[in-house]
């Protein structure tokens, strides 16, 4: 069956890359192609001002601050980033942490969960939901009360279309000074998300999800959350603002 005669519906699996993007991401690989590193020459700068400006457009549409921002491959390195991060900073205070998820996560997050659950470097709470995939937000409120490392959960449902009240569970993680990573995959360029306002943490995105090419993505990150990764470079710039 050739891909003209099917009616693809699944955007919510992954998005076409629209025209306008594929233009864009075209004109960087083929004329824009200079390392945003390369800071002595104008090819270099000009691929800086591109991230700066790629940067600037992620930060206005979640309210966050450019220097929050980390580029990664997708939601699912960037939910590795989060939780296996946050892990290795305890291990390295010989802590195990304690973390807490929704039961209906995303498979990169149970996975991960599981995983080091299994391996014993994590304690694991799974909150349960109703038929209909929600939370109850007393029992987010108990957890947070007893003390947790970690809070995950996600804006919206993958597989159910269920919406999470992010606010509200950010208000009730920030009254516990718990971090709060929310998975934001599905959210993102559909219903509003408020990183800075809503008492978010971490905030996992995909470019696949909203019209961008497969393979790139985003964590978000409050600078003072700590993360420890063997690849994460921290950004050592103040804001830049691109000019436009
Ligand atoms: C809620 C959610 N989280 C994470 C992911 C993983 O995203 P990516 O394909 O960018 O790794 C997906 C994609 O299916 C998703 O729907």
């Amino acid at each position: 069956m050739g891909l003209c005669s099917v009616i693809y519906l699944d955007y919510h699996a992954t998005t076409p890359v629209d025209p306008r993007v594929a233009e864009t991401v075209m004109a960087a690989m083929m004329t824009q192609f200079g390392n945003a590193s390369s800071v002595d020459h104008v090819v270099g700068d000009r691929s800086r001002e591109a991230v700066a400006q790629a940067k600037q457009e992620i930060a206005d549409l979640v309210n966050c601050r450019p220097k929050e921002i980390i580029f990664t491959s997708g939601a699912t390195e960037s939910i590795n980033l989060a939780i296996q991060g946050t892990v290795l900073h305890h291990e390295k205070k010989d802590k195990i942490p304690c973390i807490a998820i929704s039961a209906v996560e995303h498979k990169a997050v149970l996975d991960t969960c599981h995983a080091l659950e299994k391996q014993g470097r994590i304690e694991l709470i799974s909150l349960p939901v109703d038929a209909q995939a929600n939370l109850n937000l007393n029992d987010i409120e108990r957890v947070c009360r007893q003390g947790l490392d970690l809070l995950c959960i996600m804006a919206a449902n993958n597989e159910v279309g269920t919406i999470y009240p992010i606010e509200l569970i950010g208000a009730i993680a920030k009254r516990y000074s718990v971090p709060f990573f929310c998975d934001a995959s599905q959210a993102i360029g559909k219903i509003p998300m408020n990183f800075a306002d809503w008492g978010i943490t971490l905030l996992a995105m995909s470019g696949h999800k909203l019209y961008a090419p497969q393979g790139i993505g985003a964590l978000i990150r409050k600078t003072d959350h700590p993360l420890n990764s063997f690849c994460l470079v921290e950004d050592s710039s103040k804001d830049y603002a691109p000019a436009h």
